[in-house]
């Protein structure tokens, strides 16, 4: 039996005298027997590692004889041991027959009779011909010795009767590699003090580092991140800035007042926002005079408006809530702008987005959660119109591969005229909506310093509305949550918003907008 160390020394040396091995089923032990195929892998595989040989596989069919094959090669077909016992004088009785030849006896006389070497007279067999030939025997030989047959016909004869079977042959060729040696060099598994200090390591050779074994456990982007990557795309190509999202803190007075929303509006209800408990409220608001306009603009009103004629009370400006929508953010920055455009004299035109999350007292349903994503949209410029806004959306919409998109008057507390929109989905055959928009109020901007020339167009929509469409998710507790699947956040594959994400977007969930 020839060890691997054996193996390895014959390729090796063959490679040396015949410069390659075009098939290693040549390969023959010093006894002169095959080598077992798994030795050869494996002698292959360790040297192929040392870069010492390269090798490819040769893959070929083969038919065997199966163990009934083996025997008919050996004795004969069963029909022909059934003409051999029987007697060319005497025949032979059926009964005996059975007796001597066990099942050949069955599978053999069918056979017989149809070949026309024997026939039934009376309780006897009788033979019709002097002598046969043995066609089966002379086939299985053949596959034996040659391990196909020369009658494709014959074959899938043999094969069907069980006699043959095929069986795939595998072997290499190699050829030597760039650091092929008759000898294999012990490689070093470990980098030692000594060879440092002896400075035998410049010469040594080590062996290579096997990062066999399961991948590394990574990070994995959530469907919510991989389509705000999409919509961020969108707005970075038509020119805008990403504003600060990161306080999900805010003071009632950016969430609320500055938006001139009213101190007794529904959605500063408890029911509706979650307010902070500790600490509750916060004065740090910008200048006084700035709070001082809010106040006059709630209370009496201003800039063209009649105001809403309460007593505006700064307490309620002052508590402290989880961010009901964006636009808190977006009237931070709206001010800011009206900041710089009097340190610089003159107006510079901006267009902000925001993408993240929000907050509100939902109940918790299959399509809800208390905490959701919003995309949001601010264009700022002098003497925009309402035409400016149905002009953007349809070019925004029309690159997220929503087109033909109409509009709906609406109402919000802190834009006019709002609009929502709509767009056709021919699968339900009903216009469907997409999201929110309009043009904040004077009563807002003006009270911020900006000048009444300034006009800024919005628009909002979700984000998780269309992620759970991209991703085929019918629950939102499937997408955020405890329930979340992590094996769906790892396995699914990074988003693009096509034409077909368009259409999907306007698609059955879209109803209850
Ligand atoms: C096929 O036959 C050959 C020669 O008898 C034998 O060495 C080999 O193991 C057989 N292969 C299979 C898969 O039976
Ligand atoms: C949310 O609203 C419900 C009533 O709709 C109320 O009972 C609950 O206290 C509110 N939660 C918070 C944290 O304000
Ligand atoms: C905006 O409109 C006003 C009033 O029609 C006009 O006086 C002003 O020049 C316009 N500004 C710009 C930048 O077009």
């Amino acid at each position: 039996m020839a060890t691997s160390e054996d193996i390895q020394t014959l390729i090796l040396t063959t490679l040396d005298t015949q410069g390659a091995i075009e098939n290693t089923d040549s390969l023959k032990t010093a006894d002169g027997n095959a080598i077992p195929y798994l030795a050869v892998v494996g002698v292959l595989n360790s040297l192929a590692s040392k870069e010492m040989i390269t090798y490819t596989t040769i893959e070929r069919d083969q038919f065997n004889l199966t163990q009934e094959g083996n025997e008919i090669a050996d004795s004969g077909s069963h029909e022909a041991k059934v003409f051999n016992a029987v007697d060319p004088v005497n025949g032979i009785a059926i009964a005996e027959l059975a007796k001597l030849l066990g099942a050949s006896a069955k599978i053999g006389q069918g056979k017989a009779f149809k070949n026309k070497w024997i026939k039934k007279d009376g309780d006897k067999l009788v033979r019709e011909v002097e002598s046969i030939v043995d066609q089966t025997q002379l086939d299985a030989l053949e596959i034996r010795n040659t391990g196909t047959h020369s009658k494709p016909a014959t074959l899938k004869d043999l094969q069907a009767r069980k006699h043959v079977e095929k069986v795939k042959l595998i072997s290499y060729k190699v050829a030597k590699g760039p650091k092929f040696a008759l000898k294999i060099e012990k490689q070093a598994t470990d980098l030692t003090a000594e060879m440092l200090a002896d400075g035998s390591w410049k010469t040594q050779t080590f062996k290579k580092y096997n990062f066999a074994g399961n991948p590394p456990e990574g990070g994995h982007l959530h469907p919510l991140m991989k389509v705000r990557e999409e919509f961020r795309k969108i707005f970075f190509e038509l020119g805008f800035e990403e504003m600060p999202t990161n306080k999900y803190v805010e003071s009632s007075f950016w969430n609320f007042d500055a938006l001139f929303q009213p101190q007794q509006h529904p959605a500063r209800d408890a029911h509706d926002t979650f307010f902070l408990l500790d600490p509750a409220t916060s004065s740090n608001f910008p200048d006084k005079e700035y709070v001082q306009r809010v106040k006059e603009v709630h209370s009496h009103g201003g800039y063209g408006s009649i105001g809403y004629g309460y007593d505006w009370k700064i307490e309620e400006a002052e508590k402290l809530l989880l961010r009901t929508h964006t636009t808190s953010v977006s009237s931070n920055m709206l001010y800011r702008l009206a900041q710089e455009t009097k340190a610089r004299g003159s107006f510079k035109p901006a267009k902000f987005f925001s993408i993240d999350r929000v907050y509100r007292n939902e109940t918790v349903d299959a399509t809800h959660l208390a905490e959701f994503h919003q995309v949001e949209g601010v264009i700022a410029d002098k003497n925009l119109t309402l035409g400016d806004l149905i002009g953007f959306m349809e070019i925004f919409f029309e690159k997220m591969g929503v087109p033909n998109i109409k509009f709906k008057p609406a109402f919000n507390p802190y834009t006019e005229p709002s609009m929502e929109i709509f767009s056709w989905h021919p699968g339900l055959e009903k216009w469907v909506e997409l999201g929110n928009s309009g043009m904040f109020r004077p009563e807002m901007l003006e009270a911020m310093g900006l000048d009444p020339d300034v006009r800024v167009i919005a628009w909002g929509l979700g984000l998780e509305r269309p992620t759970m469409i991209k991703y085929g998710l019918d629950n939102i507790r499937e997408l955020l949550g405890h329930k979340v699947d992590l094996d769906m956040i790892q396995s699914n594959p990074a988003c693009r918003l096509d034409k077909k994400m368009g259409k999907e977007l306007v698609g059955k969930d879209a109803v209850d907008a």
